[in-house]
């Protein structure tokens, strides 16, 4: 049933897309199929508008014409599928229908045939109308023909169709890497699948493509790249999902500039194709500079509110609960919010209960009054002069509230980070017009792991200390920056890599660092520590969240928005209900035995 016209396959059954019929095919017949999106039968007349992915077309029975296409028609429904032929025709000037790109023309069919029935939908296709999204992911297949997860598709395809493209043309290959294999080392949970044939044994899901990739590079690729699946049993957020797709890339004979340049190349392109011009290369901030500014690494610059240190300040001041954070390593860090010097007691209360819930001891504020008064609950802890040098290191104005966390710097980091967005949201300073893209570069190599006390590795460990560092490997680890880098958009991680180690015995000395015993990287890692013996090049790489890149080049947060077929915000498939149990015979199979949890 199939021929080709004009280099396409086209089927005889549909010879055109709906929406996609113009003026130019008056008078032509054209064969088209899809859903009825509506039916209205106006005095006798029955108009049908027929929809596909590109569109609607109308038809058009007059029973004084065509009473047998008349009678068919009369029984269409929402939803129906049908296939109909006919002539184009054009509509009389005074129905023209300006809203639709067919809005022109109609066909009077000759033809038309009911090819299924439809039930009434749960919820209406042809809105946007908000509908519960536990409801949308239960009919997914019916949110699918809606525009709203139409279009995000269609961009999605886009996206990765010019993500191909670029990546081809600089002569990288696609190479496709298992999904059943040892863990990874990503640090999340894993999600694993037990063997039959090897009782109590068991495969990991990749955490991402990482170790494979590396090995590409041992086996010569030099430039690989992969759509890839990855999977990560972690707490659900917006920008999580147990299973998501990557832009996975690695290069051999590069530095970081060449995998910012590919990157930002691949970025460019993709938010060009939600009509985003970018115009790269993008600032650079270092970890440190992202932290000290900003109180994340993933700082959204599109508003100011900066954070201040004022750590030598209070060092020197007798308030002792701040004096002595600093002295244990601390810091005492300030956020000065303009305009807000009126809030009532109950605001500055939740504003409290928000620092809290974000890890903070407590909340400090000054709080600069319209009319000159200047009220805080730790001024009788300083003086005079310390108030004054605070004002000026703060700036604060009449109108302000400066707040104040003093804590382990990653508290303090943490709390007046999230504060700043909260403020930043909460007061309108966000300039949505921005697109702003930077890199967060020299990223710490290691990080204390607050339940072991030992070293972790803050990206993976196969990440190469920076060479100028190399020394720190050995004195003081915890100040050893890494070759690692992030790419961030508007306060959201986009993705992140590194240069690897590629010698075998660096590798072995960062493996001792995070606390791996000679047995244990024998057994967890002996095969990459083996295929590095066989000349492993010098090679780097970075991985893009592919669905966090079109969320947000989509005009959304939840990159559920931009996925076919999510889990929902509880890590359920609600179409399929996915988890489900398995039958005995299945248990007995993979030599498994359930202990459920006990009720609390
Ligand atoms: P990383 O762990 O930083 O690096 O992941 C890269 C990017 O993947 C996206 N991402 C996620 N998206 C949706 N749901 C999730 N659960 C999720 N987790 C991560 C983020 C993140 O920036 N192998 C390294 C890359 C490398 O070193 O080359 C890696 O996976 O956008
Ligand atoms: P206190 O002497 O404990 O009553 O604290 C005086 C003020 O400092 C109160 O407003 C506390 O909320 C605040 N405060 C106490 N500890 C911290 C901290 N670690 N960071 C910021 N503010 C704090």
């Amino acid at each position: 049933m199939l021929e080709i016209m004009q280099d396409k396959v086209v089927s005889k059954i549909k010879t055109r897309w709906c929406g996609k019929i113009t003026k130019n095919d008056i008078n032509q017949r054209i064969n088209i199929a899809g859903w009825v999106a509506t039916v209205r039968d106006l005095g006798g007349i029955i108009f049908a508008e027929i929809r596909d992915r590109t569109g609607v077309i109308q038809l058009v029975a007059d029973p004084g014409k065509n009473p047998e296409i008349h009678k068919i028609l009369e029984q269409l429904r929402d939803e129906y599928v049908i296939a109909a032929s006919g002539i184009v025709t054009q509509r009389p000037t005074e129905t023209f229908n300006p809203n639709l790109g067919t809005g022109t023309i109609e066909i009077y069919p000759d033809k038309v045939e009911i090819l299924n029935r439809a039930e009434t939908p749960p919820f209406m296709i042809d809105t946007d109308q908000e509908i519960s999204e536990d409801l949308r992911l239960k009919y997914r297949y019916l949110d699918i023909r809606r525009p709203k997860m139409l279009n995000n598709l269609i961009l999605r395809h886009n996206i990765v169709a010019a993500i191909r493209n670029f990546l081809n043309a600089q002569e990288f290959i696609d190479v496709e890497t298992p999904e059943l294999i040892r863990t990874t080392p990503e640090g999340a949970r894993d999600y694993l699948v037990p063997s039959r044939i090897y009782p109590g044994k068991f495969f990991a899901l990749p955490q991402s493509p990482q170790i494979f990739k590396q090995l590409l590079m041992v086996g010569g690729i030099e430039r690989y790249y992969q759509i890839a699946k990855c999977f990560r049993d972690e707490a659900q957020r917006a920008d999580r999902q147990p299973e998501f797709s990557q832009v996975d890339l690695e290069m051999s004979f590069i530095d970081c500039d060449d995998i910012i340049a590919i990157t930002e190349g691949i970025v460019v392109e993709a938010f060009k194709c939600g009509g985003i011009e970018l115009t790269p290369p993008f600032m650079h901030l270092t970890y440190k500079e992202a932290m000290e500014t900003y109180g994340s690494d993933r700082p959204d610059t599109r508003f100011n509110l900066k954070l201040i240190d004022i750590s030598d300040i209070m060092e020197k001041s007798s308030f002792t609960a701040f004096a002595d954070q600093v002295k244990a390593g601390g810091s005492v860090r300030a956020l000065c919010v303009s305009g807000i010097s009126e809030y009532s007691r109950k605001d500055m209360d939740d504003i409290r209960n928000l620092a809290v819930s974000f890890g903070a001891k407590g909340l400090a504020w000054i709080t600069y009054g319209l009319d000159g008064s200047i009220k805080s609950p730790i001024f009788k802890f300083l003086t005079e002069e310390e108030v004054g040098i605070l004002q000026q290191r703060t700036n604060a104005k009449p109108g302000d509230i400066v707040f104040i966390v003093a804590d382990k710097n990653k508290v303090v980091f943490d709390v007046l980070g999230r504060l700043r967005l909260h403020f930043g949201d909460k007061l309108n300073l966000i300039d949505k017009s921005k697109h702003n893209l930077l890199w967060v570069v020299d990223f710490p190599m290691f990080e204390v792991d607050e339940e072991t006390n030992g070293l972790s590795a803050v990206h993976h460990p196969f990440t190469s200390p920076n060479p100028e560092d190399a020394d720190l490997l050995n004195t003081d680890p915890i100040k050893c920056r890494a070759l690692a880098y992030d790419i961030v958009y508007n306060g959201n991680e986009l993705g992140g890599g590194s240069i690897r180690i590629h010698n075998p015995e660096l590798q072995r000395k960062v493996f001792e660092l995070l606390g791996l015993s000679d047995e244990e990287i024998k057994e967890k890692f002996g095969f990459m520590v083996n295929a590095f013996r066989y000349g492993a090049p010098p090679h780097g790489g970075l991985a893009l969240g592919l669905d966090r890149v079109v969320a947000l080049i989509a005009g959304t947060n939840s990159i559920r928005e931009v996925m076919a077929f999510p889990k929902s915000s509880q890590a359920r498939c609600l179409m399929t209900d996915a988890p489900a149990e398995a039958s005995e015979e299945q248990l007995q199979e993979l030599h498994l035995k359930i202990i459920m949890p006990h009720k609390k």
